[in-house]
């Protein structure tokens, strides 16, 4: 077993020491784009400031004949643009496929500096942490990188939401997780064909009326996702990572998309994807607190100056857990309100 001791030394000489704590940055949208596809790549750095992430993607949905396109197209986009505030992320192909090793090494010592995360998608285990981890760290070291490169990992497999918490575990370069529905769905034999959002089969349904045993029953559809979203929020933060919602596939359903995207905002998660402009919108309106919410939060922290007690606000008690829900609330809206003027006005900061 490797000492406590070691866990925040590098694991390569002359690799930059592994960060303590994962930097907390607006993030409510990784945009997707894929580098290959040259009107995508032109519309880059302008799409870039309109979001929190933009993310250069190489696996899956770049065709196999683009792979390589979309590696230098990403590289040449990171080496040619200044994002300022906004990350830049790429998703790696897996670690099983050919491109993996061109992919990581390409980008770690060609435009590692300018990279924050890697996505690395299909994660099994704390075996596959541990193998990117000192591939990267020995990159680092030869490219004689500043600041260390941070991994998010992709929950799209059934061993890899077996093994959540150790994956969480395996490394101070964990960023985060986020679902990746349509895998996972393959890889535990779900029999849905659809990328993230519910199912209409997937209900409970009321009870017979007594009044009228034949008459129509109710349904409610339920969240298929929602047993995986709680067990990935756990694991990240238990550690001080970032969970997020992964993809939405019907861009032609913003509607089902925005309620997806809530039902993980509540849960816990800080972002999710947009696969398409549309999205961006539907992410940044969610993944912001609500101003009323806001407000009513800045009023529970003003009645309990120090975070102790309790009082009435309005008829409800708030008590040190309630300050704390509302700390949440208002440190969040302060983050964006910091990079978001549209947001800063509307809280009131
Ligand atoms: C994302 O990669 C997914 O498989 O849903
Ligand atoms: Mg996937």
């Amino acid at each position: 077993m490797r000492s406590p001791r070691d866990f925040f030394r590098p694991l390569a000489l002359g690799a930059p020491e592994p960060l303590r704590d994962i930097p907390v940055r607006p993030s409510r949208m990784i945009h997707f784009f894929d580098p290959s596809n040259p009107r995508m790549a032109e519309k880059a750095p302008d799409i870039a400031r309109k979001v929190d992430i933009l993310l250069g993607n190489m696996e899956d949905a770049v065709a196999i004949d683009n792979k390589e396109a979309a590696r230098e197209g990403f590289i040449k986009i990171a080496r040619d643009n200044d994002f300022g505030d906004t990350q830049l992320w790429t998703r790696i192909n897996s670690l099983d496929s050919p491109w993996f090793l061109d992919d990581v090494t390409r980008i770690v010592t060609e435009v590692g500096e300018k990279v924050d995360v890697i996505m690395l998608p299909k994660v099994q285990g704390a075996w596959d942490i541990h193998y990117a981890d000192q591939l990267i760290a020995q990159l680092e070291a030869r490219a004689g990188l500043s600041k260390p490169i941070q991994l998010h990992c992709i929950l799209e497999t059934a061993l890899g939401v077996a093994n959540v918490e150790e994956i969480a575990n395996a490394s101070p370069r964990i960023q985060g997780m986020s679902l990746g529905p349509a895998d996972l769905a393959a890889s535990r034999r779900m029999k849905t064909t659809r990328i993230g959002g519910g199912h209409p089969g997937y209900l409970v349904r009321n009870d017979p009326d007594p009044e009228n045993p034949e008459g129509p029953r109710g349904t409610h559809q339920q969240d298929l996702w929602h047993y995986t979203i709680g067990r990935m929020v756990d694991a990240c933060v238990a550690v001080g990572a970032l969970p997020f919602y992964g993809p939405f596939g019907a861009i032609d359903d913003p509607l089902a998309c925005e309620d997806q995207f809530r039902n993980t905002f509540l849960m816990g998660c800080v972002g999710a994807w947009s696969l398409h402009p549309s999205q961006i919108a539907i992410a940044k309106n969610v993944f912001s607190p609500p101003a009323d919410e806001v407000v009513w939060a800045k009023r529970v922290l003003e009645a309990l100056p120090d975070g102790s007690g309790a009082v009435m606000v309005d008829g409800k008690m708030q008590d040190d857990a309630s300050w704390k829900q509302c700390k949440v609330m208002v440190d969040l809206a302060k983050l964006i309100a910091s990079k978001d003027p549209e947001y800063k006005a509307l809280y009131g900061f």
